[in-house]
Parts: structure tokens; C-alpha cells; sequence
């Protein structure tokens, strides 16, 4: 026998890679779903947990530190995991419609995963103050999109009292079925690490994955897969710091969009995540944010959005506080190709420009 024809005697036998389900099949007896629930599903979650040494290098002490990539989710950030649950209840539910505020993300994951369950999604945001890539997903996933002159948290009071007034499910972090779907990032962590680490860095607005991570770390910890409770660190941006602060913040600003929050909507249980896991909140300036963004992208090839950053610019500023030999997490939470204009406006790239297209020119400009 030929080595193709054996070679595809062995493929036919065994799949070279089988698929991964999504969360809601692969974690389906951690979650609050029953063989009547419909599972809507872009086979979310598996994201990466990278080793970032250009981080761990900057802490030393035998610290190892990880990024748990969650831009890599099929609509680029970790509101897919909260966003299968979510919809697949809603769907289950027989709703016929749902809404959200966002600062982008949730509008893009709720837009898309309520496309795929044949239900109508409505999101509002605050004009002006959504990256360019988040709001051509909402659009082309056919959302319907209100645009406030507001901010998030006028957004978000708005389409609290529309749920509360019309029959129309409301799909931010408030509804429960969110934050359990986006535990399932702590329980993938443990099982890419053997255990939890010794600390979870994490950006925080609203403070619902905070609370989504301390839930799945708890979980495994209490059915004995796991013999560390992480100290959980949560970031903000220094101009949109109400969890640091401890206070509203009526006009919140930073270069992370994503995070420009200032009246969270899980403040209760964010501070509990605090108090019970030992840790801690820290602001971060908009230059540090944009410091950590560049070091990601120009020394381990990870393209995050600047939200994302929070966390390990939040890290390299807290590094005294991480005891030596431990793991440290952050959380990646969305993909840099979310915010282009950033992206173009914050690197130390050289970008000629105006070379005509003769080969001299262009061994010149490459210094031949
Ligand atoms: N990182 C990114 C990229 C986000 O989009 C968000 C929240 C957070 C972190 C903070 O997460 O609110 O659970 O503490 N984005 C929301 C949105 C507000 O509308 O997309 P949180």
C-alpha cells in the first residue's frame, strides 16, 4: 500500500482535530442550561493562555506570567462567553427581542449571537466614544443601533428602565446568565495550569468579569480541581476609576474606551470579589495603558485593545506586590483589531511612506 493511501486510511479512522462545541456543550454541568435550552453558540471560548516572558522579565523573582487571550473569541472580546448563555436563555425564553448600552463589545457580541438565535437586538452607545471596529460589527450583524449624546452609564440606565417598561431582555452584565458564562474563563485556566495561579489580573468597568472569574475559580476550587484561590487584582483607567476611587465619577475619559465607565453596574460585587479574595484595585494612567499595549504587541506579537493593556500595565506597576516563584494571569479581554485608530496612533513602527515603486528606491530605503 501506498503512503497516501495509508495516510488516508489512518485520517478516515481518526480527525485530525475534533471540534470544540463551544462553552455551553463543553462546561454544559457548571452552567444553568437543560436539554430544553437551545444552544446558540459561534463555538466561543478554548481561547489561548499565553506565556508572556518579556512581562515576566520585567518582575523577575521567578514570577511566570500568562495573558489569557480572550480577544481571540469569535466576535474578537470575552462577552461571547457571557453572550451564549445569555441569548440561548433568551431564546429558551421565547423573547423576541434584547437590548443593551456598550461601550462596544457587548453590542457586537449581543448583536451577533441574537442574528444567529433569529432574535432583534437594539443597542445604545455613546456616540463618538465606540472604536471604529466594534461599532462595523454591530452593523453588519444587523443590529439596530441607537447612538446617545451620552455616555455608558446614561446608556445603561436607559435600557434598564426599557426591560423594566416593554418585553425586551436586557443583556448586560445585570443578567445573571452573563457572569456565568464568562466563569467558564477561570475554569480554562485552571485546566491549562494543572491549578489556579496565585493572582488574576483583570481590567475592570462595570466589574461583571471580576466577579464572572471569581465565581468559576471558586467553583473548581470547592469541587477540589483547583487548590488556589487567586488574589485578584482589578484596573482601571485613572480619568474612569469609581471601583478605586470608591465614588461615581460623573464624566468619566480615557484613551480605553472600553472601560470608560464611571458608575459600574457590579459595584457591590466587585468589592466583594476584593474583600474575599485579598486583592486589590489600582488606576492606571492612559500612558501606561498605551506603554503595556505597545510592549504586547512589539515584543510577543499580541494585538489587544488598549482596555485589555489595563491589566498588565496595572501588573508592571503593582509588580512589588507578587510574591516570588507565582503565576500571574491578565486577562486579555478584546482584540486589538477592534480600535484601529489607536492601533495606527500608538506604536513606534517605521512606516515610509511616498516610495515610488522602483526597486533602487526601495533597497535604499531598507538600507542595501
Ligand atoms: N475589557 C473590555 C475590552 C471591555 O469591553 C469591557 C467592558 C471590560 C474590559 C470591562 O468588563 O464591565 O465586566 O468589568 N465592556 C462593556 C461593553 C462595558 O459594553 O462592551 P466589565
Amino acid at each position: 500500500m501506498s503512503f497516501i493511501s495509508k495516510l488516508s486510511q489512518k485520517l478516515k479512522k481518526k480527525p485530525i482535530m475534533s471540534q470544540w462545541p463551544g462553552l455551553i456543550e463543553a462546561y454544559r454541568i457548571w452552567l444553568p442550561v437543560s436539554k430544553k435550552t437551545p444552544v446558540i453558540t459561534l463555538q466561543e471560548g478554548a481561547t489561548p493562555l499565553i506565556s508572556i516572558k518579556s512581562i515576566a522579565k520585567r518582575l523577575g523573582k521567578g514570577i511566570k506570567v500568562y495573558a489569557k487571550y480572550d480577544g481571540l473569541n469569535p466576535t474578537g472580546s470575552f462577552k461571547d462567553r457571557g453572550m451564549t448563555l445569555a441569548i440561548s436563555k433568551a431564546k429558551e425564553e421565547n423573547c423576541k427581542a434584547v437590548i443593551c448600552a456598550s461601550t462596544g463589545n457587548t453590542s457586537a457580541s449581543a448583536a451577533a449571537y441574537a442574528k444567529r438565535a433569529g432574535i432583534k437586538a437594539f443597542v445604545l452607545i455613546p456616540d463618538g466614544y465606540v472604536a471604529q471596529g466594534k461599532l462595523a460589527q454591530a452593523l453588519v450583524y444587523g443590529a439596530e443601533v441607537i447612538a446617545i449624546k451620552g455616555n455608558f452609564d446614561q446608556a445603561l440606565k436607559l435600557v434598564q428602565e426599557m426591560s423594566t417598561n416593554f418585553p425586551i431582555t436586557l443583556v448586560n452584565s445585570v443578567n445573571p446568565y452573563r457572569i456565568q458564562g464568562q466563569k467558564t474563563a477561570a475554569f480554562e485556566i485552571i485546566e491549562s495550569l494543572g491549578n489556579a495561579p496565585e493572582y488574576l489580573c483583570i481590567p475592570m468597568g462595570n466589574g461583571g468579569n471580576i466577579t464572572a472569574y471569581w465565581l468559576g475559580f471558586n467553583e473548581y476550587f470547592e469541587a477540589k480541581k483547583s487548590s488556589i484561590l487567586p488574589t485578584m487584582f482589578g484596573f482601571q483607567a485613572i480619568g474612569s476609576a469609581p471601583l478605586v476611587l470608591n465614588k461615581t465619577i460623573d464624566n468619566p475619559e480615557t484613551i480605553a474606551t472600553a472601560i470608560r465607565i464611571g458608575n459600574p453596574v457590579n459595584r457591590e460585587k466587585a468589592k466583594k470579589v476584593k474583600k474575599e479574595s485579598g486583592g486589590d484595585f489600582f488606576a492606571v494612567t492612559d500612558n501606561e495603558i498605551k506603554e503595556a499595549y505597545k510592549i504586547l504587541g512589539e515584543e510577543e506579537g499580541i494585538f489587544c485593545e488598549p482596555a485589555s493593556a489595563a491589566s498588565v500595565a496595572g501588573l508592571l506597576k503593582n509588580k512589588g506586590k507578587i510574591k516570588p516563584n507565582s503565576k500571574v494571569v491578565c486577562v486579555l479581554t478584546g482584540n486589538g483589531l477592534k480600535d484601529p485608530d489607536c492601533a495606527i496612533a500608538t506604536n513606534n513602527a517605521i512606516f515610509h511612506s511616498d516610495i515610488s515603486p522602483e526597486i533602487k528606491t526601495v533597497a535604499k530605503v531598507m538600507g542595501f
